[in-house]
């Protein structure tokens, strides 16, 4: 591995809102850690780093325009990464994905009107639509077991009233890690385009894609659907520059660009961060090889996490990770309540998870789903070593010592020889075993040191 994927910084008090949110609340411990704001724990890519470094010894911080090469760096991007053969003069600059949807549901829209979303879906879209006085049109997806689909017919049916005027799509989909396919697209597209309904199409997590799955942007399904939506892009999940507060919204059609522009002017002068420029061009010249070692781990993080659940916890079902960082579980067969669970990760297991219930209302009683953050392995195995430690004493009753070295298998041995009669080994598995001392209400947790 090239890059330093595994040490991670202290960002407590230094500003996080992930950090500071959870520790302003009095009711969560110190120990407890958050898995909410969906940022990563990884350090930055060094070439964004270093070039950033650059950038400041050469340069001052005076006000900022946009740039000729970062505007060819994301266009680029686009291009090589999506097929996504954008021209520069589309490209609208917003302070966020979350702004951009905003601003496209103020100029688009009017009070009333209907706006359609694909749901559980990520919650500030909701709120794009209720505090503007638009109409919430959901549809909400199927559960098909792995993953989650679009129920046509109702799709079909709400499209057609006639105050219904937008479909906000997240594709990848957050919460449920799906990517839509070419036809599904195509299905969507045609569905709008033949009851004059806008797509603003939310593909911030189209660069975080697992191997053996690709993204397809609405932008190429076809010269119809681009022409009648706007594709708002970033460069801030994937290599984990949200601070930076710069995103880059696609839109083809003029007079649609126009508006958009008009409605973003009447809050103050727009403007971004000469940093924010820079650090996204230097992401996107530079940052592809970062990208993919991430994107390994978080599939091999995915895989650790899946395996646990499956052995210890069967009856949670996991949807299918096709894309994100961002694992959505399913915990309705333990029967607790949304507070009950809550109170059990933050109190018992420590850690603060964005609950599934505030993804959607319709999930909100009995679908108690939360998210995993998949960002670094460390993280991954305190993520899942807390669950087990969370339900276990429900389980079982029994202490469980949690133990680290370097390497299990030796260990494993050693332990063995040791406690022989004394102890039961359970399954060795490539990063932990499980311990029992036999005539002891007493477990070890034997941990490679990799993942403590
Ligand atoms: C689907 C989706 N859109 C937008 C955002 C936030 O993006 P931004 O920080 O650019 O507003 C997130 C963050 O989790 C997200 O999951």
């Amino acid at each position: 591995m090239k890059y330093d994927l595994e040490n991670i910084n202290a960002r407590f008090g230094i500003g996080s809102k992930k950090w500071q949110e959870m520790k302003n609340n009095p009711l969560v411990d110190e120990k407890v850690i958050p898995f909410s704001v969906a940022d990563m724990e990884f350090k930055l890519a060094p070439e964004i780093t270093e070039g950033l470094k650059k950038f400041i010894d050469e340069n001052i911080l005076g006000y900022a325009g946009t740039n000729k090469k970062y505007r060819e760096s994301v266009c680029k991007w686009q291009q090589k990464h999506h097929d996504f053969t954008v021209d520069e003069k589309w490209l609208v600059e917003t302070h966020s994905v979350v702004n951009a949807f905003f601003t496209a549901v103020k100029a688009f829209t009017q009070k009333g009107d209907g706006v359609m979303l694909f749901t559980p879906v990520y919650y500030p879209m909701y709120k794009a639509i209720e505090i503007n006085q638009r109409k919430l049109v959901e549809i909400p997806l199927i559960n098909n077991g792995m993953t989650y689909d679009i129920d046509w017919d109702l799709f079909t049916k709400k499209a057609k009233a006639i105050d219904t005027k937008m479909l906000i799509l997240c594709s990848p989909h957050n919460p449920c890690g799906r990517i839509w396919t070419r036809e599904e697209l195509t299905k969507i597209s045609e569905i709008c385009l033949a009851n004059d309904i806008l797509v603003v199409a939310d593909e911030i997590h189209a660069d975080l894609i697992m191997p053996g799955f690709k993204h397809v942007s609405y932008g190429t399904i076809s010269k119809e659907a681009l022409e009648h939506s706007i594709i708002c892009t970033a460069p801030s999940k994937t290599f984990n520059l949200a601070g930076m507060q710069l995103s880059n919204v696609f839109i083809a059609n003029e007079n649609y660009r126009n508006l958009f522009k008009a409605e973003q002017a009447t809050d103050a002068d727009f403007a971004c961060s000469i940093l924010s420029y820079e650090a996204c061009r230097l992401a996107y010249e530079y940052g592809e090889e970062w990208l993919t070692e991430v994107i390994n781990i978080i599939d091999t993080n995915k895989k650790i996490i899946m395996d646990f659940m499956q052995e210890y916890f069967p009856q949670v079902k996991i949807t299918q990770l096709q894309a994100t960082y961002l694992l959505w579980l399913d915990f309705r067969a333990f029967n607790l309540t949304n507070e009950e669970l809550e109170m059990r990760n933050r109190q018992k297991a420590c850690l603060y998870f964005d609950e599934g219930y505030i993804f959607g209302k319709t999930f909100y009683v009995r679908a108690i789903h939360r998210r995993f953050f998949l960002c670094s392995l460390k993280s991954c195995y305190h993520q899942f070593i807390q669950i087990r430690n969370n339900f276990v004493d429900n389980m079982k009753k029994k202490v469980f010592i949690t133990a680290y070295a370097d390497d299990v298998c030796y260990l494993f041995k050693v332990l063995r020889s040791i406690l022989s009669s004394n102890a039961i080994v359970g399954k060795e598995k490539h990063f932990y075993i499980i311990v029992k001392i036999t005539n002891s209400d007493k477990y070890f947790i034997l941990v490679h040191r990799h993942f403590a």
